[in-house]
């Protein structure tokens, strides 16, 4: 007689079928899951791949319509529009950032009138408007100034507000700047406006691609954003970001980069049990492309596994260039 006839716990019982292996699935990835960031262009007609993001194109709006609707039809609900600022209009003072008429602005008047149903979620922050590419403004030292940052991202949250988001997203790590928009946006009559702060970001060399995309590498020239965004070494102090956010009004936090910060999400999910959001970025996008462009990861499998993993560690939504890919994938599985 084997030892193996008395085996009480077989774990692989529940393994042997795709039915069972179903039925005692903990997580589940749906397109609903999916946050879809774009790229804008000013114009029409505009289009134009990202090199160190490889199958991502900046669109402009007219374009980006189409791409929304495609997006709704394989069923995600929501887009995190990101402007791409001509040069000629950044400049010290950041004032494009407000500009009723620039870029992203333009794209949620646009947007909410052809496809109201689509979520619109906006980056607030400074970076793609200021002539050097930081997320604020600067002192005469180059340090990022806080106070006076903050009444910019005022006026941008406001505006963006005004053209119809639904969510605006503070990307920006200023200190206290998600109860002063949250303020005015209560003041202006927004109630309804929520805001998706960028609540644990770290200074992190993954957004590389993204600069790249929106024009902001050059200008930041090797310079790096550790005065304001978190040290990678931290978790205790992601948690103190993320409750202070909390406290100043934020309706839904984000970690972000995504997957080497999934044990942040975990305890985010864990310790506060708040709607916790992750980003996957444009370096973990470009990291994967270049390995499937080798043939060295499947593709479609390696997508689905590593947007799976967000909602294991605890994410409720997951920001990713893979967005309509995966939706596809998981349409056709
Ligand atoms: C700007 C912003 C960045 C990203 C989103 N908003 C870049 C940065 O902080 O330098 C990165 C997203 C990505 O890498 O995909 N505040």
């Amino acid at each position: 007689m084997s030892y193996s006839q008395y085996l009480p716990r077989r774990m692989r019982r529940l393994r042997r079928t795709e039915g069972l292996r179903v039925m005692v699935a903990e997580n589940q990835l749906t397109a609903a899951d999916l946050i879809y960031p774009v790229f804008v262009l000013p114009g029409s007609n505009q289009r134009e791949s990202v090199p160190s993001m490889p199958g991502v194109e900046r669109l402009s709006t007219d374009l980006l319509v189409e791409a929304a609707k495609e997006a709704y039809e394989l069923g995600i609900r929501s887009l995190a529009l990101f402007p791409v600022t001509p040069i000629e209009k950044k400049s010290l003072c950041a004032s494009e950032a407000f500009n009723a008429d620039a870029i992203a602005q333009t794209a949620i008047r646009t947007l909410k009138a052809e496809l109201p149903e689509m979520m619109l979620i906006s980056d607030v922050a400074l970076d793609p408007f200021t002539s050097h590419g930081q997320d604020g403004l600067i002192d005469e030292y180059g340090y990022v100034m806080n106070d006076e940052t903050v009444e910019i991202l005022i006026k941008q949250a406001l505006s963006h507000a005004e053209a119809g988001v639904d969510i605006v997203a503070p990307s920006d790590m200023m200190d206290g700047r998600i109860g002063a928009i949250r303020d005015a946006l209560e003041e202006a009559g927004f109630v309804h406006t929520c805001i998706m702060a960028y609540a644990a970001k770290y200074a992190s060399a993954y957004y590389g691609p993204f600069r790249d995309a929106v024009g902001s590498a050059a200008n930041i020239k090797g310079g790096n954003k550790k005065t304001y965004q978190m040290d990678p070494a931290n978790s205790d102090e992601a948690m103190t970001e993320i409750a202070l956010d909390l406290e100043e009004g934020a309706d839904m936090v984000m970690v972000k980069p995504g997957m080497p910060y999934l044990d942040i999400v975990r305890r985010c999910k864990s310790e506060l049990a708040v709607p916790t959001f992750a980003y996957q970025v444009s370096g973990e996008y470009a990291m994967h492309v270049a390995a499937f462009d080798n043939g060295w990861l499947n593709r479609e499998q390696v997508i689905l596994e590593s947007l799976l993993a967000f909602k294991r560690a605890g994410a409720d939504g997951i920001l990713t260039y893979f967005a309509p890919e995966a939706a596809h994938l998981l349409q056709n599985r």
